[in-house]
Parts: C-alpha cells; sequence; structure tokens
C-alpha cells in the first residue's frame, strides 16, 4: 500500500501556490489506485511546538546524563520520525519566506534531523536514503538560476543540504518563480512567464506522481 506523506507550510489559506500545486500531487497520487494512500499533515493550521530541548536534537543512547527531555515531546519526535520513515514518498510545500523556508517547516526539520536515528552517527543507521520526497519551492520573485536573484535562494540550499546531504534522500525540487507577478506592479511584464512556471509545475507534478507512484519505471 504506497503511502504519501504530504506536508504543507504556507501561510496563505487562499491564493497559496505551493499548496495549489502539492495537491494536484496529491490528487494524482490517488488517482493511481484506492490502494495509493496519504498522511497530510499541515505544519500551518497545526503548528509543531519549537523543539523544547536540545536533547531531541540527540538520538537517546547519545543524550548525556543531565539532557532530560519530556515523555510527550519524546512522543511527538517519535511519531514524526516513523511517519517520516513509513512513507514511501514525501511530497513538501516549501514557500520561500525571507529567502528561507517558514519556521513551521523548520520545526518539523529539527524534529526529524537527528544524529544516531535519521542521520548515520554512531553506526551506519540510515532509514531515509533513497527516499523520494518532492519539494515544490513557490518564491514571488525569481530565482531561476543564471538571474540575479539566484544566489538569494536560502530555499533551495537549506533543503537540499538537510534532505539530500544529510539524510541521504532523493530530492526532486518543483520551483515555482513570480508568484506574486500579478499582484506587484513592478513584475506585472512578467505575467506571462509566471503562468508558464505554475503550467510547468503542474506538469511536473503530475509526471513524478505517476513516476514515484510506481506506474511508470523510476
Ligand atoms: C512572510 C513572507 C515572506 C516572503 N519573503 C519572500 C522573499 O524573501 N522572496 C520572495 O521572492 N518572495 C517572498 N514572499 C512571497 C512568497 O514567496 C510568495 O507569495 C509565495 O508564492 C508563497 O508561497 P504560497 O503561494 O504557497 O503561499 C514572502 C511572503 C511572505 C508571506
Amino acid at each position: 500500500m504506497p503511502q504519501l506523506l504530504h506536508l504543507d507550510s504556507s501561510a496563505d489559506p487562499v491564493r497559496s501556490t505551493s499548496r495549489r500545486v502539492t495537491a494536484r500531487f496529491s490528487d494524482a497520487w490517488h488517482g493511481i489506485g484506492t490502494d495509493h494512500s496519504v498522511i497530510h499533515r499541515d505544519l500551518h493550521t497545526s503548528p509543531l511546538p519549537h523543539l523544547p530541548t536540545s536533547a531531541l536534537h540527540w538520538a537517546p543512547h547519545l543524550r548525556t546524563a543531565d539532557e532530560t527531555v519530556e515523555p510527550s515531546a519524546e512522543a511527538l519526535q517519535v511519531e514524526l520520525i516513523e511517519e517520516l520513515i513509513s512513507a514511501d514518498v514525501v511530497l513538501i510545500g516549501a514557500p520561500m519566506y525571507n529567502w528561507s523556508i517558514p519556521s513551521t517547516l523548520k520545526a518539523w526539520i529539527d524534529y526529524v534531523h537527528v544524529p544516531g536515528i535519521t542521520v548515520p552517527f554512531d553506526s551506519d543507521t540510515a532509514p531515509l536514503v533513497g527516499k523520494p520526497v518532492v519539494v515544490v519551492t513557490s518564491r514571488g520573485n525569481d530565482y531561476t538560476p543564471g538571474t540575479d536573484n539566484a544566489s538569494a535562494d536560502h530555499t533551495t540550499a537549506q533543503l537540499r543540504q538537510v534532505l539530500e546531504v544529510a539524510l541521504g534522500m532523493e530530492v526532486h525540487f518543483v520551483p515555482v518563480d513570480l508568484t506574486l507577478a500579478e499582484r506587484v506592479p513592478a513584475l506585472a511584464p512578467q505575467i506571462p512567464k509566471a503562468q508558464a512556471n505554475l503550467e510547468a509545475a503542474f506538469s511536473a507534478v503530475d509526471d513524478l506522481a505517476l513516476r514515484l507512484g510506481g506506474t511508470t519505471a523510476r
């Protein structure tokens, strides 16, 4: 029973581009067959508490004697990590907020990036290696490689570092640039490009959902 873990983090309940694109992926995943299930975690409407203690950054056996963790916080971390490990494919809506990611998504990362559990530390344990993750990054301006703004895209760089370099996941980025073209007068000349970007993103997630959902060869 192939399972998708779908995370959203946009704070925009009405016009969110990342939510539209992740919903399209999720619908396509469901459409493959009734055996294709989805767990949806909305990190904005049901935010995780900030990591209550740095002790949670470490697997229990790597904590020092004076590092204590509330059982409820430990239980939440176990739930989040089990949810991630048991997913066949992960889908993340990651809007660009101040050239980085929403704090709600950062909080999730702080719970699941754990040396000794999800990252090899004192053993080869690496349960996420090779697991596909699709990251939809929606950005108001244009951060296409080669443009003036490209070096300011810390959303992609941060998520690549955590998901690909540290956790070893197979990352597929689906960028959607110029989402503010219709709202910001200075970007108005770019409206046709913005519309093309959105269509390309829909097409990319349609393909990825079918490919990662197992209906075509990867
Ligand atoms: C708090 C906040 C910070 C933002 N910072 C940036 C930014 O640094 N660069 C940018 O191009 N757009 C920025 N934007 C615009 C968003 O990236 C853009 O609206 C994007 O589409 C948000 O994703 P969503 O449509 O899924 O909500 C910001 C928007 C908000 C709400």
